[in-house]
């Protein structure tokens, strides 16, 4: 990712370069070449047609392979891949949170393995602020209320600069961080240290203790839609909207569950917020996305996380 926005950029700066040049040495040429002279009189043109095409063409030309080139950087940078490990992000006044889908918690430090892509899954609890790592050309917006993703594929071990690059109050300019991209091995090495509890389960204990069970059966008996399999499917709602179920309709739905009314269930689901953290709600939406994995899932198993050739 990293080289495709830089070979964009140099691209630009030597096209823009190159136009600098060109205009400014015919500047001067034609300034030479036609300046005045006693006895010489401008010879009157009217127009031509194959000029004004080819100046019209290759600008055009020029533009459209600018904004292609962006364009496809764009929206790969936008799709995060299926097989990314995720990670859970929140961000406050004036620090950033993280939690991996195998339950590990870090503060203003983000441990990742090298070559593996990356998913950040990302919220505020206050005002707005910006997850960014210069070095992996990564900039996002974090907002309070949804969530926002980014994702990353570090070829390089080492530290990384994490920043936030949205004034977000007095103390913005120290809430820094670091990102530690690790050799896999070494990776999974520290992954497996402090014994944590997946996110899924933490999110299954309280679908339990809150009990969301008891309406979200397994079965087809519930007062509430069966969960499984409805993560990352389109969902069809009451009102005859389709929508797709991704990590913003599950958090939608637990704290605004009126919003969207699954076709064919009454709105008597109560709301949550409020009543939860977002941690807790980020261990619910690991949980409910984890019932439409297949059993060898790859986001959130360690022992995926090999190296890609
Ligand atoms: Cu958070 Cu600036």
């Amino acid at each position: 990712m990293a080289n495709n926005v830089d070979a964009l950029f140099i691209f630009l700066l030597v096209v823009s370069g190159l136009m600098t040049l060109l205009i400014f040495t015919m500047v001067i040429y034609f300034a030479v070449r036609y300046r005045r002279q006693p006895g010489r009189r401008a010879e009157q043109i009217d127009g031509s047609h194959a000029l004004e095409i080819t100046w019209s063409i290759i600008p055009f030309c020029v533009f459209m392979t600018f904004f292609m080139w962006g364009a496809l950087i764009y929206f790969k940078e936008r799709t995060p891949p299926s097989d990314s490990a995720e990670v859970y992000t929140v961000a406050k006044q004036w620090m950033w949170k993280f939690e991996h889908m195998e339950g590990q918690r870090e503060i203003n430090e983000l441990h990742v393995p090298a070559g593996r892509n990356v998913k950040m899954i990302m919220t505020s609890q206050d005002v707005i602020h910006s997850f960014f790592v210069p070095a992996f050309r990564v900039k996002q917006d974090v907002l309070p209320g949804r969530y926002t993703v980014a994702w990353f594929h570090a070829t390089k071990p080492g530290t990384y600069h994490l920043f936030c690059a949205e004034y977000c109050g007095t103390m913005h300019s120290g809430m820094i961080g670091s990102v530690v991209v690790m050799e896999p091995k070494d990776y999974e090495t520290w992954m497996s240290g402090g014994g944590n509890q997946p996110l899924a389960s933490t999110g299954e204990k309280l679908f339990s203790e809150l009990g969301c069970v008891t309406c979200h059966r397994t079965d087809t008996q519930g007062r509430g839609p069966n969960l499984v399999g409805v993560f990352g499917k389109p969902v069809m709602l009451e009102d005859g909207r389709t929508v797709t179920a991704d990590e913003n309709y599950v958090r939608e739905s637990i704290l605004q569950p009126e919003a969207k009314i699954v076709k064919g269930f009454k709105p008597v689901m109560p709301t949550f917020q409020g009543q939860i953290s977002d941690e807790q709600l980020n261990a619910l939406v690991a949980y409910v996305k984890s019932l439409s994995q297949q059993p060898t899932g790859q986001t959130g198993n360690v022992a995926a996380a090999s190296p890609q050739p």
